[in-house]
């Protein structure tokens, strides 16, 4: 489609504009989460201690309920042998952080499970935590509006994933041991899909996935792999600062489209082709 012009050429503001589909959902103004690209920056991830008001408990399958006892190292071990429904009734049973206390309900994520594209957010707002689907609130329907500029259907094209499961009080960026106490669910997705590019959505996720401390602005642009493989990555801005900034929602156009040079790329030099 046109968008492939986006990256690197000098289209005016209204053009861009209007290659992002700035109809109606790309003008939304809802008030974003107080959360969103807007957190310190953050060192590398260490494991956490298993939070202790938050213990596991209650009957599940073998595979999960072990999953939750186990010293962290064993912990994340055993959350890398989980299939699909196993993750889900592992997070939905996680007591490994202090997120459990206050959430509805746990969000393991939502799209194609074999999809080429991940996408990653910080962490389920309050619509996600009623609704138990990320990205469903206001800054859901801009990533929609984003994946649809690229011709991308969030049910069929691509999986929808959060650095935490469980809503952090208020919205608030998640920290530090709340992401680490995550990571496993979410590297053992990632294991799962083996997806073609991730594009990382705000700071949070970039600093918790690549483990990279910085800034929004000091990763954006930057050439990443998944750590341990040959995944590109693409760093960009979170949804709800989008909604709150206007002028850079250019930049993200530019992201979305170099990250989709990136998954052409990589399908090109796939055998077999998906
Ligand atoms: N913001 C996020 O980072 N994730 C969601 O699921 C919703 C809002």
């Amino acid at each position: 489609m046109s968008g492939d012009a986006g990256a690197g050429s000098a289209l005016s503001r209204a053009e861009l504009l209007r290659e992002m589909r700035l109809g109606p959902l790309w003008r939304l103004r809802a008030p974003a989460p107080a959360a969103a690209a807007t957190a310190a920056a953050q060192p590398a991830l260490a494991e956490p201690e298993p939070d202790a008001r938050c213990q596991a408990s209650g009957d599940r399958p073998a595979a999960t309920a072990a999953a939750a006892r186990a010293p962290l190292a064993e912990r994340a071990a055993a959350i890398a042998t989980l299939d699909w429904p196993q993750l889900r009734q592992g997070v939905a049973a996680c007591r490994a952080c202090g997120l459990c206390a206050e959430r509805r309900q746990a969000v393991l994520g939502v799209g194609e499970i074999n999809a080429d594209w991940l996408f990653i957010g910080e962490g389920p707002g309050a619509e996600e935590d009623a609704r138990g689907e990320p990205f469903v609130g206001p800054a859901g329907k801009l990533l929609d509006a984003m994946l649809a500029a690229i011709d991308l259907r969030r049910d069929k094209d691509v999986y929808i994933a959060n650095t935490v499961k469980c809503r952090p009080p208020g919205n608030r960026t998640p920290e530090l041991a709340e992401m680490s106490a995550c990571a496993p669910f979410l590297q053992r997705q990632i294991a799962l899909i083996q997806p073609r590019v991730i594009v990382l959505l705000g700071r949070a996720a970039a600093n918790s996935v690549l483990g990279e401390a910085g800034s929004l602005a000091s990763l954006r642009g930057k050439s990443f792999v998944y750590p341990g493989s040959a995944i590109p990555v693409v760093v960009s801005y979170h949804p709800a600062y989008l909604l709150r900034t206007l002028h850079d929602k250019a930049k993200a156009w530019e992201d979305l489209c170099r990250a989709r040079a990136l998954w052409r790329a990589a399908s090109a030099a796939a055998t077999p082709p998906r």
